[in-house]
């Protein structure tokens, strides 16, 4: 299928509700959920291991084997084209003793060979080999296929997974309920995949979904996309666990800005969003946005989907730890486009991460110092703000509930592929030792 993508036009936002303009404002979540590395590891398994996290385009498959690896907090695991055409997602941990099945980013191979002691899988993770032993008792190979982990490919091959293990997870389609039909949109089969990118960042992954759940910040601190959209007309709207941005683009070519401004003086509280006017005659090109208004998704909790008209990118936010964060970009540029164009789109969304990993960078430093805790919400300028932080809140909440009643900890991505009585028994003798504590001085205990 191919439709002619500059006759599509994306859907306008729904009007504002007189009501929307008596909503109170309400603070951030406090910063303490900014610095702590262990309030991270509660979010793992309270939102991580609980939501559809966004892959990859399945065009980025072109036959049976091909495969591409991902750790995402500590969860290594990677995604393959089957035999029969599926996208399958499975950890990438031999069964036998744990060691990596596939050791490259990506590669292609419809038998994966794990290179400990020889054990090989087929694309489905079923175990094929396992040398010598054929003739071991009670070993059964069915018993020892990978561990598969929950994909959903969306009709328009945007690839998923979900690692919950336990019977109460969410569906795709009730987690992102409306996702799949907003983006028909979009005509992603006229598009292929260009080419991926990858910041590091000294911040939390919320630093980083504050400001792009917004655009009140735009007039100040983006100067190219302040010209090529009107920032006037900037609305981000909650759905299904999912945020659609909405801004109408700038028609006729935009002016070339030359970056020598100086913010102190720029931020004037009464100029605030008004563009500058030029005195003298400016050099203009076209707008690097492309033709049509965007459809630009936010994904509960750290994937972004945004389409142009020259090109769409999708967002990859990987936690490491409480306060350093991987963004990985893959840019997929319209078919036919010329080097050029795809460059100049390119430059056009660096341009505009780099902006806003520097507030983040800067930002987080402030959040690091224990003088700020939280701060105060505009509720329609930063509504998306406050709706993600509110998925946040409800989901800790909610976990932390079970977690107290359950009088231990809860992993949702857990296998719960059953044991053998012996292990059961040592692993109840490990959590033991766990509970006494990790310094031995604090128990009054040994001394070496
Ligand atoms: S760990 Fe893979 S074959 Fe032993
Ligand atoms: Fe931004």
């Amino acid at each position: 299928m191919s439709v002619a993508v500059e006759s599509a036009q994306p859907s306008a936002p729904p009007p504002d509700l007189e009501s929307d303009k008596l909503l109170p404002g309400v603070h951030t979540l406090p910063a303490s959920w900014w610095v702590s590395d262990k309030v991270l590891d509660f979010e793992k398994r309270a939102i991580f291991a609980k939501s559809w996290l966004f892959c990859l385009h399945k065009s980025r498959f072109t036959k049976a084997g091909d495969y591409f690896a991902f750790n995402f907090l500590g969860w290594n695991f990677f995604l393959i084209k089957t035999k029969g055409g599926e996208i399958k997602a499975f950890h990438n941990i031999c069964r036998h003793r744990a060691f990596p099945v596939v050791r490259k980013q990506q590669g292609s191979s419809t038998i994966l060979g794990c290179k400990y002691h020889g054990w090989s899988y087929d694309t489905n993770g079923l175990l094929k080999k396992a040398p010598h032993f054929e003739n071991i008792e009670g070993f059964d190979p069915t018993a020892n296929s990978l561990y598969e982990i929950k994909t959903h490919t969306s009709r328009q091959g945007l690839v998923f997974v979900n690692f919950d293990n336990t019977e109460n997870f969410t569906p795709f389609e009730e987690f992102f309920a409306g996702l799949e039909n907003e983006m028909d949109e979009f005509d992603f089969d006229d598009y292929d995949y260009h080419m991926s990118y990858e910041l590091d960042g000294q911040f939390n992954w919320k630093t980083l979904m504050d400001g792009y759940q917004e655009c009140y910040h735009c007039p100040t601190a983006h100067p190219g996309l302040n010209q090529a959209f009107k920032m006037e007309t900037y609305k981000v709207v909650p759905k299904g666990n999912y945020c659609r941005h909405y801004a109408k683009i700038v028609q006729e070519e935009i002016p070339i800005i030359e970056d020598n401004a100086d913010p102190d003086q720029e931020s004037s509280w009464f100029g605030f969003g008004k563009k500058k006017q030029a005195t003298e005659k400016v050099q203009k090109k076209a707008n690097p946005g492309g033709q049509f208004n965007g459809l630009w998704c936010y994904l509960f909790p750290t994937n972004g989907i945004n389409c142009y008209s020259p090109a769409w990118y999708s967002i990859r936010v990987l936690p490491i730890s409480a306060k350093r964060t991987i963004l990985q970009y893959d840019i997929y540029a319209k078919k036919g486009a010329t080097e050029e164009q795809k460059k100049e789109f390119v430059d056009f969304l660096q341009q505009v991460e780099l902006e806003d990993y520097n507030l983040c960078e800067a930002t987080q430093k402030n959040l690091n110092n224990g003088i700020y805790n939280t701060g105060y919400l505009h509720p329609l300028k930063e509504r998306g703000v406050l709706y993600y932080q509110g998925i946040v809140r409800d989901m800790v909440k909610k976990h932390y509930a079970l977690e107290q009643e359950n009088g231990s900890i809860i992993n949702p991505a857990a296998l719960t592929a059953k044991q053998n009585a012996d292990a059961e028994e040592l692993e109840k003798i490990c959590a033991g030792i766990e509970c006494m504590g990790s310094n031995p001085a604090e128990q009054g205990g040994l001394e070496w």
